[in-house]
């Protein structure tokens, strides 16, 4: 049973890159995976085990990876689908293409990924299907559309699995981290394109303004995050003897964000409720 075998997208950096050390510290085996497995080589080092993945590629791909990948250890008890970047821009501005791109990371490339995963758990009965979504899921920001579509998208498919492969003997855990100082927000500043209609320049300008600002002050610590991950995925620590979480939000920030939304949801509710109710037959 144990050591555990996990294996985790997009590890170069970030969050993937400090759970692939945390889940090792742990006493775990780790499949360290990214689309330039050469910037992962080092990790070869401390012990994981390396393999080329972008989750991006065809479903027949993701599969045959997801076979490489169990025959390196003999099988896989947790997957984490942690790959995922930022597209900034208006609404208006930002492409199809560009909308595409971002769920083609964000939201198919950890579902076809799971899916290529999936029948091994379920031959198992066993396994943990981590998704890395974001507080963002809760409050849509401006300028900032597409990811935070991407988020929701992940929440409620990660919801529906839950209860599709729970009776079966798997679990899913959706992680929704506030602001951590990873490099998400490193990207060239061109990204953060100013809009260039009139209409919505004020808007554009403070949301690139507040990004700038805030890359490099974002008040997750990274290494604090993973380690709640892991102590959750194997019931230790703080996380010893608590159920399974529905979510995990991580950070002072996602959870002020998650209650704000809450508490407003219900006052709307309360000075809509009799209106939205007398529809029905
Ligand atoms: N940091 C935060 O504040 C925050 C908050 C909420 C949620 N998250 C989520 O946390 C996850 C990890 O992000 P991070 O904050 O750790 O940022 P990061 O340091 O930029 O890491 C993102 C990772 O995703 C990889 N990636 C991107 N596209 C990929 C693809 N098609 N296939 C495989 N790997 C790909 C990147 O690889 P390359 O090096 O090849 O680009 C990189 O390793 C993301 O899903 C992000 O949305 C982050």
């Amino acid at each position: 049973m144990y050591p555990r075998i996990w294996l985790i997208t997009g590890t170069s950096s970030g969050f993937g890159s400090e759970l692939v050390k945390e889940v090792i510290s742990r006493g775990d085996k780790v499949i360290a995976t990214a689309r330039n497995v050469e910037r992962i080589s080092h990790m070869k080092d401390i012990g994981a085990a390396t393999l080329q993945l972008d989750v991006t590629a065809s479903q027949e791909v993701l599969n045959r990876k997801a076979e490489e990948a169990i025959s390196i250890y003999g099988k896989i008890d947790i997957v984490v689908n942690n790959a995922g970047y930022t597209q900034f821009g208006i609404f208006e501005e930002n492409s199809h293409d560009q909308w595409f791109t971002q769920f083609n990371t964000n939201v198919f490339g950890a579902l076809n990924t799971t899916r290529a995963f999936l029948p091994h758990m379920r031959s198992n009965k066993a396994g943990v299907v981590v998704f890395i979504g974001s507080m963002v899921a809760w409050d849509g920001l401006p300028a900032l559309g597409a990811y935070c579509a991407s988020k929701a998208a992940i929440h409620y498919a990660a919801e529906s699995l839950s209860k599709e492969v729970e009776p079966i003997g798997i679990k899913t855990l959706l992680v929704e981290p506030g602001a951590f100082r990873t490099e998400l927000l490193n990207q060239a500043p061109s990204s953060r394109s100013i809009s260039k209609l009139e209409d919505y320049r004020t808007i554009s300008e403070a949301v690139a303004k507040n990004f700038d600002d805030f890359n490099g002050n974002q008040p997750g610590d990274t290494v604090k995050g993973v380690q709640r991950i892991v102590d959750v995925v194997k019931g230790e620590n703080e996380a010893s003897g608590k159920p399974w979480p529905a979510l995990l939000p991580l950070g002072s920030d996602a959870v002020s964000t998650i209650r704000n939304k809450c508490e407003q949801t219900l006052r709307d509710l309360e000075v809509w409720e009799a209106f939205a109710k007398s529809t029905d037959i």
